[in-house]
């Protein structure tokens, strides 16, 4: 694998290096990650990840501070899936970025209260989309409204990018593979499996979806200890709340804090 720690280093050989299938991150790898270049090898592109934990979309600098950086790691971990390219940019790549302002359902689900979270992800993405120019780019479904955000994105800027969704690992708790599962501990881990538990116990009622079923289950994680954010049944596509399963898929979604950490996970509700 080719590693590029610069972006400059990356321009200058960005022509000889062909088609890219492009999988940002922010390092930390797990087999979340992996199972993205792993989908990304069926296609003939070249693989290209990006570790860069990006400042502009943490709105606590303590969070920021302390998201893991394992980078020995990552790179022996992708160079076992058969990653091509890995490009490490410095903080050079914040220098006059293009300040992009995410949409009005970017302030749905995690940006409620995460104000700006979104604004950063996609002025990190698409600086990443013109310094890498790739044709294809994949996505972990875990962060379900960053990918949908990604993807208008994509399509409402013109952009000659597909864009594939990878679909959530999961520990055998049921617990969704993350980057802060490794700042919990074991007991924390434990409860942090509700999650997954509920959407699952929501999904089997699904016939019986309404704002009651939504409020028992969040009762229920909060008697565990679990600070919950959002959960939530919402429209797929505008995050808008919505209990017509009858008429439409659905995404339950939810957000909370297992101590101090905060994880994310969902589930789509097929239409009834
Ligand atoms: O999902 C992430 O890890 C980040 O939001 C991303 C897409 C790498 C942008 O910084």
């Amino acid at each position: 694998m080719r590693i590029f720690k610069s972006i400059q280093e990356f321009n200058e050989a960005r022509d000889g290096l062909g088609k890219l299938s492009f999988v940002p991150t922010m390092g930390n790898l797990h087999k979340g990650h992996t199972s993205l270049v792993d989908i990304a090898k069926q296609f003939k592109n070249k693989i290209i990840a990006s570790i860069y934990v990006n400042k502009l979309q943490f709105n606590d600098d303590n969070d920021y501070l302390c998201y893991p950086k394992t980078i020995d790691e990552d790179i022996e971990l992708l160079e076992r899936h058969g990653c091509d390219y890995l490009l490490i940019p410095d903080d050079i790549i914040l220098e006059n970025i293009q300040r992009i302002q995410a949409p009005f359902k970017s302030t749905k689900l995690c940006g409620q209260n995460r104000p700006g979270h979104f604004d950063g992800v996609l002025t990190i993405l698409n600086k990443f989309f013109k310094i890498i120019d790739p044709n294809i780019v994949i996505f972990g479904k875990k962060d379900y409204q960053q990918f949908i955000l990604v993807k208008d994105f994509i399509k409402n800027n013109n952009l000659n990018i597909k864009i594939i969704g990878g679909n959530t690992i999961r520990e055998p708790s049921g617990l969704a593979l993350s980057s802060r599962n490794n700042l919990l501990c074991d007991a924390e881990k434990s409860i942090a499996s509700k999650l997954y538990e509920v959407l699952k116990d929501i999904e089997s009622d699904k016939d019986k979806l309404n704002l009651d079923l939504i409020n028992s289950k969040k009762d229920y994680l909060e008697s565990f200890g679990i600070n919950v954010d959002y959960l939530i049944s919402c429209d797929p596509e505008s995050f808008e709340e919505s209990y017509e399963i009858h008429n439409k898929n659905l995404v339950i979604a939810v957000a909370a804090f297992v101590g101090k950490i905060r994880l994310i996970d969902n589930l789509k509700l097929t239409k009834l």
